[in-house]
């Protein structure tokens, strides 16, 4: 699948601006900005359900421009949207999608028997979609999308509101799905889901700020980072902002991120002749990993969220 300079204009906004990636079969590659940044506006697209106002991309060989309905037949698509039907029970909610694809009789007893067991979902067949919990009924939303077996997935934003533990477990899925030769465009806001991803894209107003592997993305992070334990935080804040030696600095929970630059040899005691003569009081610095929150944050000046 690939997307080249696909731009979407509502009137004079732009929301998807000039956006280019490539994605390899059994891949799972995330789509990671804030609410906003025109995640589900490029999924659309890609869906076949939304014409770019520039640029162009192909799904499975097939041209989005040209041939949307013929993409929208080979692709398997989760919308952001609750899109199941909440007085039907599991099994009567396969059976709708079961027909909207064309897969019915004994191709549908099959795979529905098949992706029940696979998603865990045999035992509750007969209840209705409405009474299932959040992580179930994402379940059930990813099973009537594989239905039809699309050699390409794409998820827009599948678990929010999802406990963690769900989350971790839908991973799981996706995993063997992608390992099976299913590529998947998974789109989030959630820092610690992106780290599943293969690849991702960071993107903040409609534009593509970085693309790489989750560990190529928080190796661009420059500098050092320690986490400082200061009190009163806000000062030490403002202190650390004004020295050039210190590229960012941001609150943390309660503590600070201070990325130092990589020319300073002793970080830690830069940052305590910074605060101790202003009479704050320092407890403990060390070293931290840069997160992808910080990757964002260095790429975009701003939080994610
Ligand atoms: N049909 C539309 N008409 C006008 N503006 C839209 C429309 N769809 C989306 N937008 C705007 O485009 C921007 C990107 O939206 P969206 O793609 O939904 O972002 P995300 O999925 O990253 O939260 C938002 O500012 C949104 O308000
Ligand atoms: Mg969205």
């Amino acid at each position: 699948m690939i997307a080249e300079e696909l731009v979407k204009q509502f009137g004079d906004f732009t929301a998807v601006d000039h956006l280019s990636f490539e994605i390899q079969r059994g891949e799972i590659f995330g789509f990671l900005g804030p609410n906003g940044s025109g995640k589900s506006t490029t999924i659309r697209m890609l869906c076949g359900l939304l014409l770019p106002t520039e640029g162009s991309g192909r799904v499975g060989g097939v041209d989005i421009v040209a041939e949307p309905e013929r993409v929208r037949r080979q692709i398997g698509y989760m919308s952001q949207e609750f899109s199941l039907y909440r007085d039907l029970s599991v099994q009567e909610n396969l059976e709708f999608y079961g027909g909207a694809y064309g897969v019915v009789g004994r191709l549908f007893a099959e795979r529905s028997s098949s992706l029940l067991e696979r998603l865990d979902l045999a035992a509750e067949r007969d209840r209705l979609a409405g009474t299932l919990s959040t992580g179930l009924q994402q379940r059930l939303a990813l099973a009537c999308a594989l239905l039809h077996q699309p050699p390409i997935l794409f998820l827009d934003e599948p678990t929010s509101g999802v406990d963690p533990v769900s989350r971790r477990g839908f991973f799981d899925l996706l995993g063997e799905l992608a390992r099976s030769g299913v590529s998947i465009l998974i789109t989030t806001h959630v820092m610690d889901e992106a780290e599943y991803c293969n690849r991702l894209v960071l993107i903040h107003r409609g534009r593509r700020m970085a693309l790489g592997t989750p560990g190529e993305l928080k190796a661009q992070v420059p500098g050092r980072l320690m986490q400082v334990r200061a009190e009163p935080s806000m000062p030490a804040l403002d202190l650390l902002a004004q020295r050039p030696e210190v590229l960012d600095v941001s609150l943390f929970g309660t503590a600070l991120h201070v990325a130092v630059a990589d020319a300073v040899s002793e970080p830690a005691e830069l940052i305590r002749s910074v605060l101790a003569p202003a009479g704050i009081e320092v407890g403990e610095i060390r070293a931290v990993r840069p997160t992808l929150e910080h990757a964002f944050l260095s790429l975009v000046g701003e939080e994610p969220e």
